[in-house]
């Protein structure tokens, strides 16, 4: 049977760090993305990249142990394999995939590549059962306890649309973008090497605040007083404050209030950074430079941190720098006769050689 499917990258308007802990973010997906063209059967998965090295063999039925060591550290191989291990598909796959979502820039590249491959395979649940099996997916992949926010907004996507995501309560409420806004994405130069360790650690850290003051995502400012270790305040503090930006930000882009939406995203910068302690001094440098371009209406990291890329949000043609990056639909699906040059950029499709 021949298959073709395509999973989204996501960019994060703002709420970072805040899914883990049943908080609020509003992320939308990304005109990049990951496509997977192949024919199922066989009982091995074989799959060739047109942009990334090596080829991925794995055997549907390995141990998650014996297909990392078959792909190797830092191999793209490993999130292929994380996939493998939650699916365990009935039939293997051969195929070629192809992405525009760039690597290491913050745009979940890894998560639209689980949850292309998740579709390949053959993943028949809901939207949310994708997103939480290519979750668990890039957890045993890259050892790091990430949230959900990344797998699930490539799984829901919605053209013209950024979602308002309560991890709390598991719901997503579609945001209208508007038209004349620019959604504009630049990268920092700077790559996300340190992410996975420094990552933990926060985590860990807010995990520790609940254990004292009770979960943070329903806690409130006052409750800060019932933290005396001055670190934990201060993740504490970014989390309640986030949580409460993201709520103001969706009432004002709703209601096309562009300057307040931009002055909250640069709040949530300087929380980041702060607070939480996930910014660089290029990023912070990026920022205030994007923030002070006219018709800037504001910028902020987005994604974990250490690095990768800033989103702004612009009047129309504001900045000519970046990638203006569109909200676009979310993973599905495609009809696998057709041509399949639907996904700007990438070139041609490496079709497998055997
Ligand atoms: C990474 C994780 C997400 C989320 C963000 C920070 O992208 O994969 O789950 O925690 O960092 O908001």
């Amino acid at each position: 049977m021949r298959v073709h499917a395509i999973a989204p990258g996501r960019v994060n308007l703002i709420g970072d760090h805040t899914d883990y802990l049943g908080g609020l973010a509003l992320p939308m997906a990304i005109d990049r993305a990951t496509e997977v063209l192949g024919e199922r059967g066989g009982d091995h998965v074989v799959l060739r990249s047109a942009e990334l090295e090596g080829e991925v063999r794995l055997p549907v039925d390995a141990p998650l142990d014996t297909m990392l060591s078959l792909v190797g550290a830092d191999h793209w191989g490993r999130y292929v394999a994380g996939v493998v291990a939650e699916l365990r598909p009935t039939t293997g796959f051969e195929g070629a995939l192809r992405s525009t979502v760039p690597v290491g820039s913050g745009l979940s590249s890894s998560a639209a590549l689980e949850v292309a491959i998740a579709l390949a395979l053959g993943h028949d649940g809901t939207t949310r059962s994708l997103a939480e099996l290519c979750q668990r997916a890039e957890q045993s992949a890259s050892g790091v306890p990430c949230g959900i926010m990344d797998q699930l907004t490539s799984a829901a996507g919605i053209a013209g649309h950024a979602l308002l995501m309560d991890f709390g309560h598991d719901t997503i409420t579609p945001v209208p973008v508007p038209d004349d806004l620019d959604i504009v994405v630049v990268h920092s130069g700077e790559s996300r090497t340190l992410a996975g360790s420094a990552y933990a650690t926060r985590r860990a850290e807010c995990e520790r605040a609940e254990s004292l003051i009770g979960p943070l995502r329903s806690a409130a400012l006052a409750d800060l007083d019932g933290l005396t270790d001055p670190l934990l305040r201060r993740r504490a503090h970014h989390v309640i404050t986030e949580n409460q930006r993201v709520r103001t930000f969706a009432e004002a882009l709703r209601a096309r209030r562009a300057v307040e939406a931009g002055r909250l995203m640069v709040e949530s910068h300087a929380s980041l950074r702060d607070d939480f302690e996930v910014s660089t001094p290029t990023l912070d440098a990026l920022v205030a430079r994007l923030a002070a371009t006219p018709g800037v209406h504001g910028a902020r990291l987005t994604g974990a941190g250490f690095g990768g890329c800033v989103v702004a949000v612009t009047e129309p043609g504001a900045l000519d720098l970046g990638w203006r990056v569109l909200p676009s639909e979310g993973a599905r699906l495609l009809d696998a006769s057709q041509p399949s040059d639907q996904v700007a950029g990438g070139g041609g499709f490496a079709e497998p050689s055997s």
